[in-house]
């Protein structure tokens, strides 16, 4: 029953955005199929969540925010490309549902004078924490990985719960890192941070399950500590080769049996 409505919900909202590509200020590319490449896209994915790419400086000034939103227009291309070229149906429904809170965000950003000042504002505090919000990013590719790993019969029915859990964990994760740092992040830095990360996020968390409760307390681990760390070092291999949480997301929703 869940499968069906995380399908129906995808198609639902996936499909306007699929219908309707030209409303990106279009320097259209073509990639040809022999270049997919999916490093390169989980790379890009990984540079357009703010904190865990190495290069990646939030602008804090109006030059770079310019540069800002070009190169994310770019990256996002990229992504949307590749989900178009290279990938089979389901997974390409996932990665645009992703790409949509990311894409809508950042025109947001982009567009609107108000918010474009709220970022600069609260760019030296997003790059202060960067390390720190890098670990966040880390710790929700480990337990999307650890989920992927878990037995078919265990996660069945609780995968969107999973999910959800992995999203406000991360949530969560980062906008502490701004509050404690008080040194450099003002509480409207924080509260930028939460709405940013929701921004990305929500439209995965909202589609895959509507009506979850944002809480989370009740359920503080996602497994027993035995097997927890028996999977943590299943997946040191996997670890090192994944650079979003795009991948593991992917194989999450597609590993569901129909
Ligand atoms: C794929 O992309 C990665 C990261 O950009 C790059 O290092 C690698 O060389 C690329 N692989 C191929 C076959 O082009
Ligand atoms: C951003 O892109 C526009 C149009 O492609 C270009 O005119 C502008 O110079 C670019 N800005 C930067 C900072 O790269
Ligand atoms: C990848 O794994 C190796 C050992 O297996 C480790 O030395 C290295 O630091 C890891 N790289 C990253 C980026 O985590």
């Amino acid at each position: 029953m869940m499968i069906i409505v995380i399908i129906i919900t995808i198609t639902i909202i996936v499909a306007p955005i699929m219908a309707a590509p030209k409303s990106i200020p279009s320097q259209n590319f073509d990639l040809p199929i022999s270049k997919c490449n999916k490093t390169h896209a989980d790379q890009n994915v990984r540079w357009l969540y703010f904190f865990d790419d190495p290069d990646r400086i939030a602008p804090d000034n109006a030059k770079s925010f310019e540069q800002f939103c070009n190169q994310t227009n770019q990256k996002e291309l990229y992504v949307k490309e590749y989900a178009r070229r290279c990938l089979a149906k389901f997974p390409r429904q996932v990665t645009s549902l992703l790409m949509f809170g990311i894409i809508r965000k950042n025109r947001q950003f982009c567009s609107k004078t108000k918010l474009r000042k709220e970022m600069i504002h609260a760019a030296h505090c997003l790059n202060t924490i960067k390390r720190k919000g890098s670990k966040c990013f880390s710790r929700a590719i480990q337990d999307f990985l650890i989920i992927k790993h878990m037995a078919i019969s265990g996660r069945v029915g609780k995968t969107c719960w999973y999910v959800i859990f992995v999203y406000y964990a991360l949530e969560e994760c980062l906008v502490q890192q701004a509050t404690e740092t008080p040194q450099s992040c003002s509480s409207e830095d924080a509260q930028m941070i939460e709405n940013l990360i929701e921004g990305y996020t929500g439209q995965v968390v909202s589609s895959i399950c509507q009506n979850y409760p944002k809480s989370h307390d009740s359920c503080s681990k996602l497994l027993q500590k035995k097997e927890m760390n028996k999977l943590k070092k299943l997946i040191i291999n996997e670890m090192n080769k994944t650079y979003s949480i795009l991948p593991p997301l992917i194989d999450i929703l597609d590993s569901i049996p129909p």
